[in-house]
């Protein structure tokens, strides 16, 4: 059997994603970027490389799914931030400012919005902006479009569907304005070592760093660290976490939801 037809086979059993419904193109960009970082000549080599890494498997899953996400994609951290990390940044500040960063088509920072503005009918008084940026472009036009099919809208209940989006007829559903306008949409690369803010009072960065070396990872951290307000909270993906030489920059909140919090820094950086 051809080295690439067998490959997608094994994918397709370990990682439960359908190559057959992605361009074959696009599916061999992406493994053969996998492959270049880590180090197999071949799909063959890969191959025997993705059968004897477990680890490999999440990675591999990752790079596939790169523009991949969902509204309340993990809904129990959605949860905490509702529950425990707005109302507390509502009780401190007034005007809160959140960066999204790596937010693709749109889904995570309508999510936020949608938890903003709930703190908001309570609090008359608080402002939410979020700041949500990419490197796509043509994903930040779907954002901006804020256009979406049911699929992406699983994790929206009955309520929040009827009051924070437009029914359209041919099946999709539209954010209302009243949630759009909480979002600002901004091209910008995390590589560039600029924030897009500074005083933030949380940045989310979940699923992004998949192609980012340590280095890379690490000046992130940095990058964002400095870009937080003190005490700030620092939100990361599910199955990432801090490497040892950044981890003294952020305390954990919740551990399980990866939610961390600013140290304040007490030398110069
Ligand atoms: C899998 S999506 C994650 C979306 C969302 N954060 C989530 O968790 O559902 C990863 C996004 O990171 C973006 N990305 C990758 N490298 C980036 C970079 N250097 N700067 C900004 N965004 C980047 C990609 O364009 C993609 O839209």
């Amino acid at each position: 059997m051809d080295a690439f037809i067998s490959l997608q086979k094994s994918i397709e059993k370990l990682i439960r994603i359908k190559c057959s419904n992605y361009k074959e193109d696009y599916i061999k960009r992406r493994i053969l970027s996998r492959m270049r970082l880590t180090d197999n000549a071949d799909f063959e080599a890969y191959h025997k490389y993705l059968l004897t890494n477990p680890q490999e498997h999440e990675l591999l899953k990752n790079a596939l799914t790169i523009n991949v996400t969902r509204f309340f994609r993990d809904p129990e951290v959605f949860e905490v931030i509702r529950r425990e990390m707005l109302p507390e940044l509502v009780r401190r500040k007034n005007s809160i400012r959140i960066w999204c960063a790596g937010c693709a088509t749109g889904e995570e920072p309508y999510s936020l919005a949608i938890l903003a503005y709930e703190q908001m009918l309570l609090h008359k008084d608080v402002s939410v902006t979020i700041y949500a940026t990419d490197i796509d472009t043509t994903a930040l036009q779907k954002a901006m479009a804020g256009t979406y099919d049911s699929k992406a809208l699983e994790n929206v209940d009955e309520k929040r569907l009827r009051k924070h989006f437009i029914s359209r007829d041919d099946g999709t559903f539209e954010v209302r304005p009243h949630i759009k306008n909480l979002v600002k949409f901004r091209e910008h690369d995390l590589m560039s070592g600029v924030p897009v803010a500074w005083y933030l009072d949380a940045v989310t960065c979940r699923n992004v760093t998949i192609y980012f070396n340590q280095k890379q990872k690490n000046d992130l951290t940095h990058l964002f660290h400095s870009a937080l307000a003190a005490d700030g909270y620092y939100v990361i993906g599910k199955t990432e976490y801090l490497a040892r030489e950044v981890e003294h920059l952020f305390t954990p909140y919740n551990t399980m939801q990866k939610i961390l919090r600013k140290v304040a820094s007490t030398t110069p950086d």
